[in-house]
């Protein structure tokens, strides 16, 4: 019997050189939720931020994919479709990180939405930043 506080946990992002505050969030959706869904953003959908990615979508996919805590990974195609994942994977708590703290609100009418604290002092931008210097 599981002592999980949600049974399905869905959660965004891109994931460009996969680095510890990645592998800290997703542990910590693991320890709310019995199952993590992980949305991983398409190349298109990065460009369309303005967002420079590294790492090609099937790379990030497949190692986001192949973390024992992770049931499925999925694509973010674009800003409209949380709704539409949530109601069709049946999520219970939707999760991201605390930079993203209150942009998803819109979706407390489908599912819970958990904003977790960021690993401090690393992220993809720093990461590049550092091999450029
Ligand atoms: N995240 C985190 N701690 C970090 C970096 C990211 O908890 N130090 C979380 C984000 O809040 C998000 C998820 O990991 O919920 C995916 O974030 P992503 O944007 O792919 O990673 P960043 O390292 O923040 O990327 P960038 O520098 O390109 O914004």
């Amino acid at each position: 019997m599981t002592t999980k506080k949600y049974h399905r946990a869905i959660t965004y992002g891109t994931f460009d050189l996969f680095h510890i505050g990645h592998l800290r969030l997703l542990e910590r959706i693991a320890n709310l939720a019995d199952e993590v869904i992980v949305a991983v953003s398409s190349d298109e959908f990065n460009k369309l931020k303005g967002k420079y990615c590294t790492i090609p979508f099937e790379n990030r996919r497949d190692i986001v994919a192949a973390l024992r805590m992770v049931t499925k990974v999925i694509r973010e195609d674009n800003w409209e479709q949380k709704i539409k994942d949530v109601q069709k994977y049946q999520c219970d708590v939707f999760v991201m990180g605390s930079d993203w703290e209150g942009q998803f609100d819109f979706l407390k009418p489908y599912c819970d939405v958990v904003y977790l604290p960021r690993t401090a002092g690393i992220s993809s931008t720093s990461i590049k930043q550092k091999i450029q210097t």
